[in-house]
């Protein structure tokens, strides 16, 4: 295969901006963007007109080969991007789970996991207890090994949860480090209760799972996870935000003008709970995700929020079992391995959901899918952008043509899929991943090892003007008021 590709006459499209342009690519680097590229016949050319030219989805938030609620997810790091690759995805964040607490043993782990690697990926840390050995970890985390972002639990009682004291603290040092706060915002003590309150009235099927943590619970702590960080003045970003209560504190913080980042996931945007009373088990359990997908009006609302700037970005959580794991809760919901799939269909739902439908344009589109997501993580213009100097991560879609999903023809290892049978218009026909063409005509030639670990610098724009920020709000606070004793 040639290290040299022309894509022609296709309409190239940023974030701000498209233009019918060609572009060249050399050695996974693309070399020129403008119109009317003359080549030598020792290069690859594939013809794009009529198509857009776009950079390749960037997923913000997945789990491969990860150990949880007693099950490891079925797609590992090649099974999981190959399937990302056949969707358009080029790059994805993946969450580093520490192994007893230790973030570097947790590293260690995944560096080994994600050597089968055939796409560019990058980790974030999530942080599943707090400590003064896990915040030097921090550091090193920062400072030496790539990752600036890191993932607290205010949810999972028992396990994963912090409360708002450390929290604070996990706050402070994120911003000393420069790094990016991220919280999976549900009330854990109140989930917990709402469990027990379930069990109490004989509700053990997946129903009782949504039923335990309704919106108001996400709603609370999102509120409070954005009010504690705002009162250290430090960025936070909410990943898979679900609910209107949590898209609406979202909302009325960044019309306040606090640095706050919401990320819906594709499952939130798109499904809705009818799959709640399907008497079938499996059939209802394959939807089981913290937090749960609502009523079908909270994904519209949360589609309008998109549109409008309120979220920024679109996740998938990417975090699949197959038919059997998802039984482990057959009795008990609180044992259904939580997670469903989206790593492969995000670029074709969101296409599909939200530009088709005229709710957003084009270019918001790659806004949204990958080039915010760069912005955010500061990989950007490496990633998230087609010009001169970016890596060669390209997709090419065809907005007559069609998609169509299923579990019998995805390419996730996963024996079921939440969006079985959705049709829609807009297709992926091309993905080029480090300047190789590895999705044609509907066949996918990845090669394990091919990727590359993304390294993510500290201080993205989210802290310009943080310390401006601090250093006004303490001078405006008056110097100690002398007081004295009256005596009489
Ligand atoms: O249900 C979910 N979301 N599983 C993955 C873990 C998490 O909280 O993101
Ligand atoms: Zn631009
Ligand atoms: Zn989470
Ligand atoms: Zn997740």
């Amino acid at each position: 295969s040639s290290t040299k590709l022309l894509i022609k006459g296709g309409t190239v499209v940023n974030a701000h901006e498209m233009e019918v342009a060609d572009v060249y690519v050399e050695d996974g680097i693309i070399v020129a963007v403008r119109p009317n590229i003359k080549v030598g016949d020792d290069v690859t050319v594939l013809e794009a007109t009529g198509k857009f030219v776009m950079p390749g989805g960037i997923d913000p938030h997945t789990h491969l080969d990860m150990e949880f609620m007693g099950s490891g997810t079925i797609d590992d790091f090649f099974s999981g991007q190959a399937a990302a690759l056949a969707g358009g995805t080029t790059m994805h964040i993946d969450f580093v789970i520490p192994v007893n607490g230790s973030l570097l043993s947790g590293l260690e782990a995944y560096e080994k996991k994600s050597k089968k690697s055939c796409m560019d990926y990058g980790f974030h840390m999530a942080i599943t207890k707090w400590d003064e050995v896990v915040s030097k970890e921090m550091e090193i985390m920062v400072n030496e090994k790539g990752i600036n972002s890191f993932k607290f639990f205010m949810a999972y009682k028992g396990s994963f949860m912090i409360n708002d004291e450390l929290l604070l603290q996990a706050f402070k040092k994120c911003k000393s480090l420069g790094a990016l706060a991220m919280v999976h915002a549900e009330n854990g003590d109140a989930v917990y209760e709402g469990q027990r309150r379930m069990i109490e009235l004989g509700i053990t099927g997946p129903e009782g799972h949504a039923l335990s943590r309704p919106p108001v619970l996400e709603g609370e702590a999102t509120a409070r996870a954005i009010k504690l960080a705002g009162f250290v003045n430090t960025p936070l970003y909410v990943v898979h935000v679900m609910s209107i209560d949590a898209m609406e504190e979202i909302s009325k913080a960044r019309k306040s003008g606090l640095k706050v980042i919401g990320e819906p996931v594709v499952s939130g945007l798109v499904l809705n709970d009818s799959w709640l009373w399907d008497p079938d088990f499996i059939t209802a359990a394959k939807y089981v995700m913290s937090p749960p997908i609502r009523a079908a009006g909270h994904g519209k609302a949360l589609q309008a929020a998109l549109s409008m700037g309120t979220l920024q970005l679109v996740g998938t959580d990417h975090c699949t079992f197959n038919s059997t794991q998802k039984a482990l809760g057959i009795d008990d919901f609180q044992k259904i391995p939580n997670g469903v799939n989206g790593i492969e269909e995000r670029m074709h739902l969101v296409w599909d959901t939200m530009v088709e439908s005229g709710q957003i344009s084009v270019t918001d589109y790659v806004r949204v899918t990958s080039t915010e997501c760069a912005r955010i993580f500061n990989i950007y213009p490496r990633k998230g952008a087609i010009r001169a100097g970016s890596d060669a991560d390209i997709i090419i879609l065809n907005p007559n043509s069609s998609f169509e999903i299923s579990a019998k023809s995805h390419h996730s290892r996963s024996d079921t899929n939440v969006y079985e049978g959705w049709r829609g218009k807009g297709k992926v026909e091309v993905t080029i991943s480090g300047g190789r063409v590895v999705w044609l005509n509907d066949e996918l030639k990845v090669f394990p090892g091919s990727g590359k670990y993304v390294e993510m610098r500290p201080f993205s724009y989210l802290f310009n003007g943080i310390g401006k920020a601090d250093a006004k709000y303490l001078s405006s606070l008056k110097a100690p008021v002398k007081r004295f004793r009256a005596t009489t």
